[in-house]
């Protein structure tokens, strides 16, 4: 095997995104007696992995970057150079939905995956373990394996899978101390050694009551139902948001009495616009996917129900303001604050703002962006969308931003939202003022007082006419 230097272990990460940055800083930081390299085929990325300004926003990740880079954390292009000194090879390229072919729309993307795997027997010396960090279909690892050790060389792949569980925007704290580390592991004898390599590392800062082990099915399962579980918690609750509106029962109200239940906890029910994320739909689709590969019929249409309910909760929003707005918002300015799909990230994939700034542009509003940390995103997200080439600016300053608007619109629950000098950007504004809180964040009182209609998400609005 390779020589490791002054390193009890060569670690390596292929994809060096939003899962493995951060996830590969944090083992760096917490153990220098690793060197972590982390390589991307995408060398801007790495150069900015490098450099002062890092390719993603994650509050605390400077720090943790800072700590380690050069000492033993390392971003690099040279794939084939890491992986032939690597023990131990996490990947986390993209899985992203299948955008053609059978299972297009639904099934995930494996391309990326498989294209590692090749590089990895390609440019591999010796024996390896390799750790899925990428969010697979449950049973990936098999085909893995298959493909891995189909090679001429004698050597010996062993698959683990590893899901990665951080949130973006808290994805350092919840690096520093996770509910649980996954490790899904075959059950033979190599298989158990390479778990117990991945449970030491885990080990360095990780309690280990909260280091879970179990079959590799089972870790590549979890991770997806993890997320179906708490995309359905969002959309039960946007369900039954619309369901207020109508009986004047309160959304924030319903969600705090059965929040309380400590059967079902009070995380993940606000009532929002919708979810959004690359994650969410991403892997119930892929759920829904396998469900009907096994004939689950009436599971796939279960699980594919909580998407529908995303997709409507986000329609039901533009038609809302549309109504409210006396049925016409053509040539109207409408602001829209925030395009990332939540806060405390500039992340924004499958954010519900996109959807609505192409419904509002389909209805030939003037809509202005602001977020203080998407708009480059937002700008790359809405290319090649014709209508918003035409009826779409972007602007950093919310308050400019809300200049002679006729509308403003939550999109992303950025805490500096909260505190912004309403009554300032109120006189700015065109008369009626509307208030569309898609994230239910704002003092909806406080608004109304000041001369605003305010229009909450599944509770009463407040309106001067
Ligand atoms: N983003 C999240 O919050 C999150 C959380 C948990 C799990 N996941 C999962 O982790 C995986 C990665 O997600 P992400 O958000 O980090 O994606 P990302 O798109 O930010 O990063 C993936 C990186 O992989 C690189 N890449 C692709 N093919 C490559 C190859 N052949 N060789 C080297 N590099 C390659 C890409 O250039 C990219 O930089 C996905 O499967 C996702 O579902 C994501």
């Amino acid at each position: 095997m390779a020589g490791t230097g002054n390193f009890s272990m060569n670690i390596i990460c292929i994809g060096a995104g939003y899962v493995g940055g951060p996830t590969m800083a944090m083992i760096a930081a917490k153990c220098p007696q690793y060197k972590v390299t982390v390589v991307d085929i995408n060398a801007d990325r790495i150069a900015a992995w490098n450099s002062d300004k890092l390719p993603i926003y994650e509050p605390g990740l400077d720090e943790v970057v800072k700590s380690a880079l050069g000492r033993n954390l390392f971003f690099s292009t040279k794939i084939a150079e890491a992986i032939d000194e690597a023990k131990v090879i996490f990947v986390s390229v993209n899985t992203p939905t299948k955008t053609f072919g059978e299972g297009a729309g639904k099934a995930a993307d494996l391309q990326y995956w498989e294209k590692t795997a090749r590089d990895i027997i390609k440019a591999s010396n010796s024996d390896k373990i390799i750790v899925e960090k990428s969010t697979l279909p449950v049973r990936t690892a098999h085909a893995m394996e298959r493909i891995l050790n189909a090679n001429d060389k004698g050597i010996h792949f062993e698959v683990l899978s590893n899901p990665e569980f951080l949130a973006e925007g808290t994805a350092v704290e919840d690096l520093k101390k996770p509910d649980r580390v996954l490790i899904g592991s075959q059950l033979t004898e190599k298989g158990l050694a390479a778990r117990q390599v991945l449970v030491d590392i885990y080990a360095n800062w990780v309690p280990k009551e909260n280091i879970l082990t179990s079959n590799v099915w089972s870790a590549e399962l979890s991770k997806l139902v993890a997320n179906a579980f708490l995309a359905q918690r969002i959309s039960s609750i946007n369900s039954i948001s619309q369901l207020c509106e109508c009986t004047e029962a309160n959304v924030s109200e319903v969600a705090k009495a059965i929040g309380m239940d400590s059967r079902i906890g009070p995380r993940f029910l606000n009532a929002s616009v919708g979810f959004g994320g690359s994650c969410f739909k991403k892997d119930i689709l892929n759920l829904v996917y396998i469900c009907e590969g096994y004939g689950l019929h009436d599971v796939a249409r279960y699980w594919e129900s909580v998407v529908a309910m995303n997709e409507f909760q986000k329609k039901r929003f533009v038609r809302n303001m549309i109504r409210v707005m006396f049925n016409t918002i053509a040539g109207k300015r409408i602001a829209l604050f925030g395009f990332a799909f939540k806060a405390d990230t500039g992340d924004t994939r499958e954010s519900p703002a996109i959807d609505v700034t192409m419904q509002l542009a389909a209805e030939h509003a003037n809509v202005v962006i602001t977020d203080p940390q998407a708009l480059d995103n937002a700008a790359k997200d809405l290319q090649g969308c014709g209508d918003c080439t035409k009826y779409v600016t972007f602007e950093n300053n919310p308050y400019e931003a809300a200049k002679g608007a006729h509308a403003l619109a939550i999109m992303t629950e950025w805490n500096e939202y909260k505190t912004l000098d309403y009554e300032r950007i109120y006189k700015s504004m065109e008369k009626p003022a509307f208030i569309f809180d898609g994230r239910n964040i704002l003092d909806h009182q406080r608004l109304y007082e000041i001369g605003f209609n305010v229009y909450p998400l599944g509770k009463e609005c407040w309106k001067h006419f």
